[in-house]
C-alpha cells in the first residue's frame, strides 16, 4: 500500500470511523461520518444510507448528504420499487451509470426531492446474513463507478452495518436493563403493601439531597440504583439456600436484620450493580456505629448508604396510614433528633435545605 494511495486513504477513513466507535455513542452521527465517506472516496455528489423497515416492507433514509440530504429523510423507498428497493428485494449490489436507460429506475424519489440522479451504485447492508438496509453513492462525479468503487462501498457498508446492530444492542441492553429494575422493585413493593412506591420515592429524596451536596457521574448513577433497590433483599429474607455468605453469618433471623446483607450479596456479582452493593449492605448503619450489619461509623459507612438511611427513615413516616397533614415537619424533626446519632450531620444539614420548612 502506497502512502497517499486511494487504498492508503480508505484504510484510513476506514480506521478513523471504527475508531469513532469508542468516542461517537450517537449512531446517527457514526452513519453521517460512514455516508460522508462514501461520498469522498468514491467521488460522488452524493451518499445514503436507509434501513428496512421489515413491518412496512420499506427503506427509509437514515443518513443522507449532497445537497439534498437534510430533506432526505422523510422519504421512503417501497422493497421492489425503484433501484433502492431492488437491491433490497434481491440482495445484490448494482453498478448503474446511466440510471435513465434503466427500467428499475422510477425517478420518484428526485421528483420529490429535487435531487437529479444520473448515476447510482447500491449494495445491501446485511447482519448475520439478515438484509438490514441498503447504502448507495449517486452521480459520480467524473467518469463511471467502477469495481474498485463497489468494494469502497462495500467495505463501508459493512462498517455501517456494524454501527447499526452495535446501537441496537446497546437499545437492546438499556431497555433489558430499566425494566430489570422495575421489575425488582415491583418485586420488593410486592412483599408487603406498606412497600407500595417507597423504592421510588426513597430514590427521589436521596437523589434530591445527593444532588444538592454535588454528587454526580457514577457517584450519583450508584445513589439512584443503590437508593431504588435498597430493600432488595426482602424478596429472599426466608430462603437463603442460595447465599451461603448470608446463611453463615451468626445473625438475628429477622427481616429488618437480614435484608441489607441478602440485598447486597444479590447484587454483587452482577457487573452494571455490583458498585451498589456496599451501600446496599450499609443503608441500615447509623454514623454513631450503632446500626447493623458491621457497626461502621461516621465516613466509614458509604456516603450514599448514609443519604438512603436517612431518606429511608424519612419515606417510614408513611408507613401504616395516609400521609400526616404535617409530614413534612415531622421528617424535619425526625431529621434533627437523629442528626449526629442515626444521621450524618451534613446529610441532615442538606435535608433541612431542600425540605424547607412550610410557610405558616
Ligand atoms: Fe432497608
Ligand atoms: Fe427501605
Amino acid at each position: 500500500m502506497n502512502p497517499g494511495s486511494s487504498e492508503t486513504t480508505l484504510a484510513t477513513s476506514i480506521f478513523d470511523i471504527a475508531s469513532s466507535f469508542c468516542s461517537i455513542q450517537d449512531v446517527d452521527t457514526l452513519l453521517t461520518h460512514i455516508t460522508s465517506a462514501v461520498e469522498r472516496l468514491t467521488a460522488s455528489e452524493a451518499a445514503s444510507i436507509l434501513l428496512l423497515d421489515e413491518s412496512k416492507k420499506q427503506l427509509v433514509f437514515r443518513a443522507a448528504t449532497g445537497e439534498k440530504g437534510s430533506a432526505m429523510k422523510k422519504f421512503y423507498v417501497p422493497v421492489g420499487k425503484g433501484i433502492a428497493g431492488w437491491v433490497a428485494e434481491h440482495g445484490e449490489a448494482v453498478i448503474i451509470n446511466d440510471v435513465q436507460s434503466d427500467t428499475r429506475f422510477t425517478g420518484q424519489i428526485d421528483k420529490s426531492s429535487g435531487f437529479s440522479t444520473r448515476s447510482i451504485m447500491a449494495i445491501p447492508m446485511k447482519a448475520d446474513g439478515e438484509l438490514i438496509g441498503v447504502c448507495e453513492a449517486l452521480n459520480k462525479v467524473n467518469g463511471s463507478y467502477t469495481e474498485a468503487d463497489r468494494q469502497i462501498l462495500a467495505d463501508l457498508a459493512k462498517l455501517a452495518a456494524a454501527t447499526i446492530v452495535n446501537a441496537k444492542r446497546v437499545e437492546d441492553h438499556k431497555n433489558f436493563f430499566t425494566h430489570m429494575i422495575d421489575l425488582l422493585t415491583v418485586a420488593v413493593e410486592g412483599v408487603d403493601s406498606s412497600l407500595t412506591g417507597h423504592s421510588y420515592r426513597v430514590a427521589e429524596l436521596s437523589c434530591q439531597i445527593g444532588k444538592a451536596m454535588g454528587i454526580e457521574g457514577a457517584s450519583y448513577r450508584d445513589l439512584y440504583y443503590g437508593a431504588i433497590l435498597h430493600d432488595l433483599g426482602r424478596i429472599t429474607i426466608h430462603d437463603l439456600r442460595y447465599l451461603p455468605n448470608v446463611l453463615n453469618q451468626t445473625i438475628e433471623r429477622t427481616p429488618e436484620k437480614l435484608h441489607p446483607l441478602v440485598g447486597s450479596e444479590l447484587v454483587k456479582d452482577i457487573r452494571l450493580l455490583s458498585s451498589i452493593a456496599p451501600i446496599i449492605r450499609h443503608h441500615h448503619e447509623y454514623v454513631d456505629g450503632s446500626g447493623h450489619p458491621d457497626g461502621l461509623v461516621g465516613e466509614d459507612i458509604p456516603l450514599a448508604a448514609r443519604i438512603i438511611c436517612l431518606a429511608e427513615h424519612v419515606d417510614e413516616l408513611h408507613f401504616g396510614g395516609v400521609m400526616a397533614a404535617d409530614y413534612i415537619q415531622q421528617a424535619r424533626k425526625l431529621a434533627e433528633e437523629g442528626s449526629g446519632t442515626k444521621f450524618d450531620p451534613e446529610v441532615v444539614k442538606v435535608f433541612l435545605t431542600v425540605w424547607g420548612a412550610p410557610s405558616a
